[in-house]
């Protein structure tokens, strides 16, 4: 790396030069908008649909290194994470950008476990869907109408009133999740029981029946403590990027929260779960895999849960799972589509189409199948997904809301409609 950090840019239009600085590998797409700008001429704009190669923001909170397969949380590897910590703690350190002390860790925890509640009037909300309701709709709405019960929330430039709504999201997003679920078979909402940890009283909420108190087994609450460290956030995402334009309004953070759970409800990026756990079970026994690798590598279908955008090598999350696949079966007992799943990875993973392409299994690959053993319907995959990464939103979402250099998000277009045309009133065109 030379000291010479700029990039000369000549305009064959004009034959002028422009010297642009490079800081930290990129170059400002404002310094382009100099280039050719003249009085009646806008200057260049950058082209980018899904915005493939533009940085939008500088962030702290979460790196990625797709090639070498690394993800870390404020600098800490989420392997160690996954291992020696809680989800709770794992949202501290999102959130705040460093762990807690003892005492910080207990004021936290006691903080979100007595905010798990939310406003009776929100259940008669949730009472009004109908029987089959979509819960990610469900979650949806009635994460963004808990706005209008902390109407406070608005004035995001008070650092208390954020602290509180982080508190209160964090503490909600199970409640709500879990009676989605519930309301979904027509069985009664669960409150929350204090008592348990942040996921073991998601476990009561979601599956407690007419017992006095649910005791949920540690290993399933683990597992999910696991599931929902590596599901806590994943830098400039879909989602994570639509609660920072939303965000970038200056809107509550209910609202801007809500826009992430919307965006996750979209097949491209929390379905792909539920596709992988179709896809086993179309395929249904052993012997029928080696025809249907041949129909991905003839490109009749993809293999659902290989392959990744950002990683190449592995995905770090994966491997974390399958250690909690085994935990999990421990208790529920195997489900056959693990032997499928398993017979897959082992052959795709030496398989020339696959290592060429550097195909791996992503995260997706097996926490459908923890899921289900877990006995959820495939629409609670993404409410499952949705809850961990409240913690990473607001980590962002707080991060925006101090960035100076941030503004409303509000990007450029090439307009390719019609100029100028005569309008011909109705009466006239239809006569
Ligand atoms: C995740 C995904 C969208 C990443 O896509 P991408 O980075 O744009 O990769 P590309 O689509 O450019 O794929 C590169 C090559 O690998 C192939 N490929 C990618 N994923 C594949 C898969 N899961 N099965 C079979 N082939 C695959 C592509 O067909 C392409 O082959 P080609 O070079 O012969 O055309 C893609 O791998 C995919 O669709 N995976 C399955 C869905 C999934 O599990 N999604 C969850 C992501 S967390």
């Amino acid at each position: 790396m030379t000291d010479n950090q700029t990039l000369t840019v000549r305009d064959n239009r004009t034959g002028e030069e422009y010297e642009l600085p490079i800081v930290d590998g990129t170059v400002r797409a404002a310094d382009f908008g100099k280039i050719g700008k003249g009085e009646d001429t806008p200057g260049l704009a950058v082209y980018d649909p899904g915005f493939l190669n533009t940085a939008s923001t500088r962030s702290a909170v979460t790196f990625i290194d797709g090639d070498k397969g690394i993800l870390e949380y404020r600098g800490y590897p989420i392997e160690q994470l996954a291992e020696n910590s809680t989800f709770l703690e794992v949202a501290y350190l999102l959130i705040h950008g460093e762990l807690p002390t003892q005492e910080q860790h207990e004021k936290w925890v006691h903080e979100i476990t007595f905010h798990t509640f939310v406003h009776e009037n929100l259940k008669s909300q949730l009472q009004g869907f109908r029987y089959d309701a979509h819960p990610m709709g469900m979650l949806l709405s009635s994460v963004g109408a808990l706005s209008t019960f902390y109407p406070e929330a608005r004035n995001i430039h008070d650092p208390k009133v954020r602290h509180d709504q982080v508190v209160r999201l964090i503490a909600k997003m199970p409640t709500l999740g879990a009676w989605s679920f519930r309301h979904a078979q027509g069985k009664p909402y669960v409150y929350p029981d204090n008592d348990l940890s942040y996921t073991e009283n998601f476990l009561s909420m979601l599956f407690k029946m007419s017992e006095q108190k649910y005791n949920p087994d540690p290993r399933l609450a683990k597992a999910l403590e696991v599931l929902f460290i590596l599901h806590a956030d994943h830098e400039q995402n879909c989602s994570t990027n639509a609660v920072r334009a939303v965000g970038s309004s200056q809107v509550d953070p209910y609202s801007a929260v809500s826009s992430g759970v919307a965006a996750l409800y979209g097949p491209l990026h929390g379905g792909a779960n539920e596709a992988v756990l179709k896809m086993l079970k179309r395929i249904g026994t052993p012997d029928k895999i080696p025809a249907f690798i041949e129909g991905v590598k003839k490109g009749d279908e993809k293999l659902m849960g290989f392959g990744h955008r950002v990683y190449k090598n592995f995905d770090p999350r994966a491997t974390i799972i399958k250690k909690a696949v085994d935990d999990v079966f421990e208790v529920t007992g195997v489900n056959p589509l693990l032997e499928i799943a398993q017979e897959l990875e082992r052959i795709a993973l030496e398989d020339e189409y696959f290592i060429s392409r550097k195909l791996y299994p992503n995260v997706d690959f097996y926490s459908g199948l923890i899921y289900e053993a877990l006995k959820f319907p495939p629409e609670m995959f993404t409410v499952l997904f949705a809850i961990p990464r409240t913690a990473g939103w607001l980590a962002q979402w707080l991060e925006l809301v101090d960035d100076k250099e941030q503004k409303i998000a509000r990007p450029k277009q090439i307009y390719t409609g019609d100029r100028q045309l005569e309008f011909v009133p109705a009466a006239k065109r239809w006569s």
